[in-house]
């Protein structure tokens, strides 16, 4: 649903949820057996403890400007929320490394590390906020595409889906947070523009080096019937990441929000999806 003054549905609240994922008997390709698809959400992964790290700075280097007790709430549920998926998102990249991709796990988290550390020191607080918001937008649109394709959900293996689905979830519901606090304090239409497209420009070369160097472990890189299929599931007509392309172009509308797209009802589907689980695995 579009919204005209686009705002957080009332009803969707930002609380941070410790999960202490298990990540047992693990497929090595753990979306529905595919090495291109899971390689390039392992890839994914081995970005965020650094990078869910470096959006909390930058969102707490600006949270000082903000009277509004409603808005520094939310502010505090993304912080927490954030460094909660740092720390399950360590426990899955270490799994990674249990499995055997120890020199790629450790290697690609050391790249993202370096990488956001350069960012850092050359960057101003402004434009790393500007590249908090860019890649907040780009994490709830991949968000809203599993969260929205339960066929997708199903393809992964339920020792990890939970992991996915938990940061998806969070991931919408905070979705706004950094882009409110950019629109306060820094809200140049042209730095937006310009940060989301080096922003995203950055982590395609990254997840490709990493989904490569996963594929390389396997030996996938020589059977390029495989990759080909893997490629379609991502990039061809209806693929993983190519049916996020219309809503990643919503971020250069002038007007844009992240709540103009309303998929709150997502967040209450799949946490009662995750309620049941949890109540089951209980059992
Ligand atoms: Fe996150
Ligand atoms: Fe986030």
């Amino acid at each position: 649903m579009t919204r005209s003054r686009a705002s957080k549905p009332a009803s969707v609240a930002i609380t941070p949820q410790r999960m202490d994922f298990a990540f047992e008997n693990v497929p090595r390709h753990w979306f529905a057996g595919d090495p291109v698809v899971t390689h390039f959400l392992n890839a994914l992964s081995l970005t965020f403890p650094d990078g869910e790290r470096f959006f909390v700075d930058s969102v707490r280097a600006y949270r000082d400007r903000i009277s509004d007790p409603v808005q520094q709430k939310e502010i505090s549920g993304f912080i927490g929320q954030e460094a909660m998926h740092s720390l399950e998102h360590n426990s899955f990249n270490e799994m990674l490394s249990a499995q055997g991709y120890e020199k790629e796990a450790r290697g690609g988290q050391s790249l993202a590390r370096k990488l956001i550390a350069a960012g850092q020191a050359r960057m101003s607080k402004r434009m790393q906020l500007h590249a908090t918001a860019a890649l907040e937008h780009i994490t709830a649109i991949l968000a809203y595409r599993l969260l929205s394709d339960p066929a997708l959900v199903n393809r992964m293996d339920p020792s990890v889906r939970d992991l996915w689905i938990w940061h998806a979830i969070e991931e919408t519901e905070h979705k706004g947070v950094a882009f409110d606090l950019l629109m306060e304090v820094a809200p140049d239409y042209r730095d937006r523009v310009r940060t989301q497209l080096a922003a995203s420009l950055a982590l395609a070369s990254y997840t490709t080096q990493y989904t490569w160097a996963f594929l390389k472990r396997d030996g996938i890189h020589r059977r390029p019937l495989v990759l080909a299929r893997g490629l379609w599931r991502l990039f061809g007509i209806n693929g993983l990441v190519s049916r996020t392309l219309p809503m990643w172009l919503r971020y250069f509308r002038p007007g844009f929000h992240p709540w103009e797209v309303d998929d709150s009802h997502l967040i209450a589907q799949w946490r009662h999806v995750l309620q049941e689980e949890k109540l089951a695995s209980a059992a």
